[in-house]
């Protein structure tokens, strides 16, 4: 880590206590001071220079650009879906997979667990993968296929990847708040929550519940985008699909569920469909940096793909 006009003796207690810029950059400078024993006013100038090497400080339109480029992106496999999210699954943000049944998101998550392993030169982050699975859909043996075709290290992948069974939003909130170690220890630099919505909609039912409901929706949001901030690294949940009942506003019949406050949220979501045989389709239909477009893949034996497997061809 480099951090511009701060001496050795502050970055060795820095690096001796294993801080990250961005631990460093949502501390407060009591924080600092009580971890490493750093006058306040150090502390203080530690801060701002980690939040303006992140970009959470004012900055000009061109600094802001070499600070984005910088940013990591997990590759999903597909170059025409990569393309369409200007290069992959992007860290320090939040990224929702909506989609019906079958439409993909868990096999896309499935891949984006062991894509996170690879060196970047690859499309991965060189990190590990932390997968909250909320309906018991996590499948070793269909992470194993695909980590075999792949030429992974089946073993070595598999325990790179790890797992918490959220049984309901009560244990979800409380897997999210206790991830800051294992995020560390584990050089977490993925974290998954498939599916995001079953919990929610099915405890909170009746419109008597919304409010609470869209509360602790907005809390446990608020929470992955800290994390993916503080530790740089990708959040992906997944999210259903309702009846679009009002009016064609999607342009299709069917919106993501979970409602408008949650919409404002994820800075990228991303809308998945089936198409013909194994072939899916991909639309990035929110985004602030990337054009609402559309990708075509496909979902085969040995995971996420830009063309069929063989024996898909005809399926
Ligand atoms: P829900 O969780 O039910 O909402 O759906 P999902 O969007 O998570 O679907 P998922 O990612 O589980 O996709 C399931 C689909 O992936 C299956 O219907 C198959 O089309 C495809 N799939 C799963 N495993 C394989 C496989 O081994 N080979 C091939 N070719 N396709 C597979
Ligand atoms: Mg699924």
């Amino acid at each position: 880590m480099e951090l511009k006009g701060i001496n050795k003796e502050i970055m060795a207690k820095i690096e001796k206590k294993e801080l990250t810029i961005e631990m460093i950059a949502v501390s407060t400078a009591e924080e600092l001071v009580a971890q490493i024993e750093i006058e306040e006013k150090d502390a203080k100038k530690v801060i701002k220079t980690a939040q303006e090497e992140l970009g959470i400080q004012p900055m000009t339109a061109l600094k802001f650009l070499e600070h984005e480029s910088k940013r990591g992106k997990i590759t999903t496999s597909s170059t025409e879906f990569d393309s369409i999210l200007g290069g992959g699954i992007w860290t320090q943000e939040l990224t929702e997979v909506a989609g019906s049944f079958g439409s993909g998101k868990t096999q896309l998550c499935f891949q984006l667990c062991l894509n996170v392993q690879l060196p970047v030169e690859e499309g991965g982050l060189g990190g590990n993968a932390f997968f909250i699975d909320t309906e018991r859909t996590f499948s070793p043996r269909r992470v194993v296929e695909i980590a075999s075709y792949r030429d992974f290290d089946v073993e070595e992948a598999l325990s790179n990847i790890f797992i918490g069974a959220a049984l309901n939003t009560h244990h979800l909130f409380s897997i999210v708040d206790e991830l800051d170690e294992v995020i560390k220890e584990k050089n977490i630099k993925l974290l998954i929550v498939d599916s995001f919505a079953s919990h929610f909609r099915s405890e909170f039912i009746g419109k008597g519940r919304l409010v609470e409901r869209q509360q602790k929706i907005m809390q446990i949001a608020e929470k992955l985008i800290a994390l993916a901030v503080k530790y740089d690294l990708a959040v992906v949940v997944t999210n259903q699909i309702i009846a679009n009942v009002e009016e064609f506003l999607f342009g299709s019949p069917e919106e993501p569920a979970l409602g408008f406050a949650w919409a404002h949220r994820p800075q990228q979501r991303i809308f998945l469909r089936k198409s013909r045989g194994s072939s899916r389709i991909a639309r990035l239909f929110d985004s602030s940096r990337m054009p609402e477009r559309e990708a075509l893949f496909y979902v085969t034996e040995s995971g996420l793909s830009d063309a069929p497997f063989s024996s898909d061809f005809y399926s």
